[in-house]
């Protein structure tokens, strides 16, 4: 089965581009995906197959960045080899704007890959490793120094070109590994996992400035991570992968907003999943309460749903006259600082996680304290069950 790429309405059915705001629906996509698989020969039994890659469509526009977001051996990695030329596809085509790109070799592909282990040669200093690529195509020396001394200041390297790797922090070497591709003014910019190894403060800090860098000189850019904030952060277009397969493509807000599937809700982000019956279009029925769904309720009367509510989509009214549509008792209280995060048991037995913001200002709520849950209607997202 293929899976399109796809943006636009929440069944994925829409515009036949994984397009953000402003771009050029009739332009040549930068990056087109058809059909593209990859079987591999499974390492525990020479006599089964594994889909790694199982028919992903994809088209990106010039200058965006997308990012392959998934768990685990979903098949990221092996997608981005696929583009890059490292992995042969057992089918389909990889297009770089009107090419196919299948029988080009990796160094002629003009897209350079920023890898999680950042490959950076250990016995050649910071300018060295960086002019590398250009000494390999035989660059003038002028140009070379031209170039270098761009993509140094560009990434933030400036008086350490003399340094061995040795003596650089992780984050330094990270930007290395980028200066490297970047001094290669490649057509296309690939990403796998590129922050993994560092701690939680650089990496925010290390993402910032890659998105950054990217918008600022328009490089089309595949960003491959299994961090679901990592990936809406930084992305125009995020695909969503499962065993393979292509879940969802959207904006940010799209894949987290109005998920198509359990997969995606629960994968990016928090999410409270609630058998509901649908009342009529713009209604859905929660123990006993009606709830209001402004976005509409794609399915027949009667029909048994799940709706997604996030935790911070429920407004939390607490004290002895509560008129909010659901309620329950509080059974675990966290405070977290930015928030506090609340699980509600509700009397049909479901289990609400609910975000608090401001909690050390209005008060926590208590464990075994009633309180009342008011889904804000615009957040709330029907599935079918
Ligand atoms: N060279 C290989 N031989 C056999 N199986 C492989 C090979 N490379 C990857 N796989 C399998 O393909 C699947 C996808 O792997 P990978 O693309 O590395 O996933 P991810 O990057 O999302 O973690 C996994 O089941 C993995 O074990
Ligand atoms: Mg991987």
């Amino acid at each position: 089965m293929s899976t399109q790429a796809r943006g636009g309405d929440a069944a994925g059915t829409g515009a036949p581009v994984a397009g953000a705001a402003g771009s050029d629906p009739h332009a040549v996509p930068d990056l087109r995906l058809v059909g593209l698989r990859k079987e591999f020969t499974s390492q525990d039994d020479p006599h089964t197959k594994v889909v790694a890659v199982d028919d992903v469509d994809l088209e990106l526009p010039k200058g965006q960045l997308v990012t392959l977001l998934g768990p685990s051996g979903c098949g990221k990695t092996t997608l981005l080899r696929m583009i890059a030329g490292f992995e042969e596809p057992t089918a389909g085509d990889v297009f770089f704007g009107e090419r196919r790109m299948n029988q080009v070799a990796p160094n002629a592909r003009d897209a350079t890959m920023v890898f999680q282990s950042y490959a950076i040669f250990p016995h050649l200093n910071v300018y060295d490793n960086i002019a590398f690529g250009l000494r390999l195509k035989g660059m003038k020396r002028s140009d070379i120094k031209a170039r270098v001394d761009r993509v140094v200041e560009q990434v933030g390297l400036v008086g350490m070109t003399q340094r061995p790797p040795s003596q650089l922090s992780g984050g330094q070497q990270q930007r290395v590994a980028l200066a490297r591709c970047l001094v290669m003014e490649p057509r296309m910019l690939l990403f796998d996992e590129p922050l993994s190894n560092l701690d939680a403060k650089l990496r925010e800090q290390m993402r910032i400035e890659i998105r950054e860098l990217q918008q600022r000189l328009g490089i089309t850019s595949v960003y491959v991570t299994h961090d679901q904030v990592e990936a809406m952060s930084i992305s125009d277009v995020v695909v969503v992968m499962d065993r393979g397969r292509v879940a969802q493509v959207g904006s940010p807000v799209e894949v987290y907003a109005r998920p198509v599937d359990r997969f995606v809700a629960d994968f990016i982000g928090k999410a409270n999943f609630v058998e509901a019956t649908a009342i009529d279009a713009h209604a859905i029925e929660v123990d006993g309460a009606r709830l209001e769904v402004p976005n509409g309720v794609p399915h027949p009367a009667g029909a048994a749903v799940t709706a997604v509510i996030r935790p911070e989509a429920l407004l939390i009214e607490r004290g002895s006259e509560i008129h909010a549509p659901l309620r329950g008792v509080v059974e675990r209280a966290s405070f977290l600082g930015q928030l506090a995060e609340i699980a509600v048991r509700a009397p049909g037995d479901a289990l609400w996680l609910v975000d608090v913001p401001n909690a050390a200002e209005v008060g926590m709520p208590e464990v075994g304290e009633t309180v009342g849950l008011a889904p804000s209607p615009r957040s709330l997202h029907v599935l079918p069950r």
